[in-house]
């Protein structure tokens, strides 16, 4: 099948070298070629793209005005194109500035014949990603003291979301101080964020997808780092630069962190990031008072009170603050309460999988399944079965193995 571009370029030069590299692969087709002016700001100046096309090519400049927010009004289309940026040559940070736009890949000086073709290739496996335009979103699970049900909940939401819409969520673990998150669901210790990072010079839709652990229900994780002298390597603009990526390249609908109970300079870019926010809280007098104040710390922060939801982990009737009381206290609703099950949470941990998965029957699962219909109450189930799928796998290896 052809491959459609769309060539646009400032230089004469550059644009004729750009058609000669996509004439050189055997299944490109030019659509449409333009120069463009030397600015881009304003409204008035779209890109003068009238030809729809698989990809764009586009030479980038620096120092050409408006050319960023063109390039990102683009990635907001419903039905965009996968941009690949052309530079004649650049340093790290010009480099990281383009791939922070979102574009699918960016080349420099010579483009090689091989490298062209397999970053088609590349865009052709991972053009998986969301349909109808959509946006991957960011939602933070956190808690104000270590121990109330962070890695639990993160854990439960990600596999309850996963298993009821089609679209892929990422797990992704950035508790630096306790990460714990490959355990809890027993994946190999092979890939952690810190992979990520160390190569996100040459980071790309393939590679990413590649180290991420997928599970069978359409959940993808990855772990933070194996031990705790690792954490030092983690810095926040890195963190800052690969949660951008991510969400730049669309490829899942939710990413879910796991942020742990601290505050901190990396925890604090995620939530920068966060278009939801969970706090995780115990219905006790120290835990409310801890939520309170970090409540005010959000406020001082200007956070919009409005994605910050509020859900109470481990409540028993018989000892818990009543949720009505808790919620008075905090001036702050509080989503759910979920009950406190020691037993049924230490067997899920034990075996490695979600409460939600393993016992999905369950009255705390039902409590973890309701709370993901009330926050994220556009994301119905759209056809996407894992429990049929997972029933079917189940029964053909029976039969396999008779
Ligand atoms: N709903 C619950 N009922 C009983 N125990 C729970 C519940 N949620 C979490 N726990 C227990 O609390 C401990 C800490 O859970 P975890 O999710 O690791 O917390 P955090 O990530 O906030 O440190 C675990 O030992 C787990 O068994
Ligand atoms: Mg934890």
């Amino acid at each position: 099948m052809p491959v459609r571009f769309n060539l646009l370029y400032f230089t004469e030069g550059t644009g004729q070298y750009l058609e000669e590299v996509i004439r050189g692969f055997p299944q490109g087709m030019v659509s449409q070629v333009r120069q463009l002016p030397s600015s881009l700001a304003g409204d008035r100046n779209p890109l003068p793209v009238e030809t729809p096309a698989d990809i764009w090519l586009m030479e980038y400049r620096e120092d050409v005005a408006g050319l960023d927010q063109r390039i990102e009004e683009v990635q907001q289309q419903a039905d965009q194109p996968a941009i690949f940026l052309y530079l004649q040559q650049a340093d790290t940070q010009t480099l990281l500035k383009a791939l922070r736009l979102g574009v699918q890949e960016c080349f420099i000086g010579q483009i090689k014949e091989e490298e062209f073709q397999q970053a088609i290739q590349r865009l052709q496996k991972a053009r998986k990603g969301l349909k109808n335009g959509e946006k991957t979103k960011v939602v933070t699970v956190q808690g104000c003291k270590g121990g109330v049900g962070v890695s639990f909940l993160a854990v439960n939401l990600a596999q309850s979301l996963a298993a009821r819409i089609a679209d892929p969520v990422l797990l992704l673990d950035l508790d630096l101080h306790n990460s714990d998150i490959g355990s809890l669901l027993d994946i190999p210790p092979r890939y952690t964020i810190l992979d990520v990072i160390e190569n996100f010079d040459r980071l790309d839709p393939q590679y990413l997808q590649d180290i991420i652990h997928s599970r069978d229900s359409g959940l993808a994780v990855l772990p933070g780092p194996l031990r705790p002298e690792d954490r030092e390597l983690v810095r926040a603009s890195a963190v800052e630069n690969v949660l951008q990526y991510v969400r730049g390249q669309n490829l899942y609908r939710w990413l879910i962190l796991d942020l742990g109970d601290v505050l901190d300079e990396v925890t604090l870019k995620a939530v920068e990031e966060a278009d939801l926010m969970i706090l995780v809280v115990q219905l006790t007098v120290p835990s409310l008072r801890d939520a309170k104040k970090i409540l005010e710390t959000f406020q001082l922060l200007e956070i919009d009170p409005g994605k910050i939801k509020v859900v109470a982990n481990g409540y028993s009737s018989a000892v818990s603050i009543d949720p009505k009381e808790a919620e008075k206290f905090l001036g702050q609703p509080i989503m759910a309460a979920l009950r406190f099950d020691h037993e049924a949470v230490i067997r899920s941990f034990n075996e490695g999988q979600p409460l939600v998965e393993l016992l999905p029957g369950h009255k705390l699962s039902n409590e973890i399944s309701q709370l993901v219909q009330i926050l994220f109450p556009h994301d119905n189930d759209n056809g996407h079965r894992p429990g049929r799928w997972l029933k079917l796998k189940t029964l053909l290896r029976l039969r396999g193995a008779a």
